[in-house]
């Protein structure tokens, strides 16, 4: 199970703007199976716990705003390469570097606003999906 499962999320900007459903078409398209899907939202709270890895930088404020605006898609991912595939499915954070094709070429707005998230390592990829998903078994 560990190295074949990643958190995604669907971010509110995407989910406003009707974009829900042609990114988990791609994301089926690209091979990924989803485990387990719910829409739900996030309270400041939550969102605060979440990124609390981000909580020194400069844009935090504004991103526990902006990820605690609205529904959002959280989802388990399985795959083999999950982690390392999905970002490259998804493409660079900053949709201006993000390559053509990719989720956040296609539907992110800003650096802030990039309509999706995956997990950065095997070991937050666990920890994201205990986070939104408190089950024992994965796959
Ligand atoms: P993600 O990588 O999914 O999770 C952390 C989020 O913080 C990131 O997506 C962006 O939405 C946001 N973020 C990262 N860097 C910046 C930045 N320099 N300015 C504003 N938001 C950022």
């Amino acid at each position: 199970m560990f190295g074949n499962i990643t958190l995604s999320i669907i971010k509110p900007d995407a989910v406003k703007k009707g974009y829900s459903m042609s990114i988990l078409s791609q994301i089926i398209n690209e091979g990924f199976n989803i485990i387990t899907l719910k829409i739900t939202e996030l309270s400041k709270k939550s969102a605060i716990i979440f990124y609390e890895e981000h909580k020194e930088k400069y844009f935090f404020e504004s991103l526990i705003v902006f990820m605690s605006s609205g529904p959002i898609i959280s989802m388990i991912l399985k795959k083999e390469n999950a982690v390392k595939d999905f970002r490259i499915l998804i493409g660079d954070t900053n949709p201006i570097n993000a390559k053509k094709g990719t989720i956040r070429n296609l539907y992110a707005t800003s650096l802030e606003k990039n309509a999706i998230h995956g997990s950065d390592s095997n070991k937050n990829a666990f920890k994201e999906c205990k986070f939104f998903f408190p089950i024992e078994k994965f796959s």
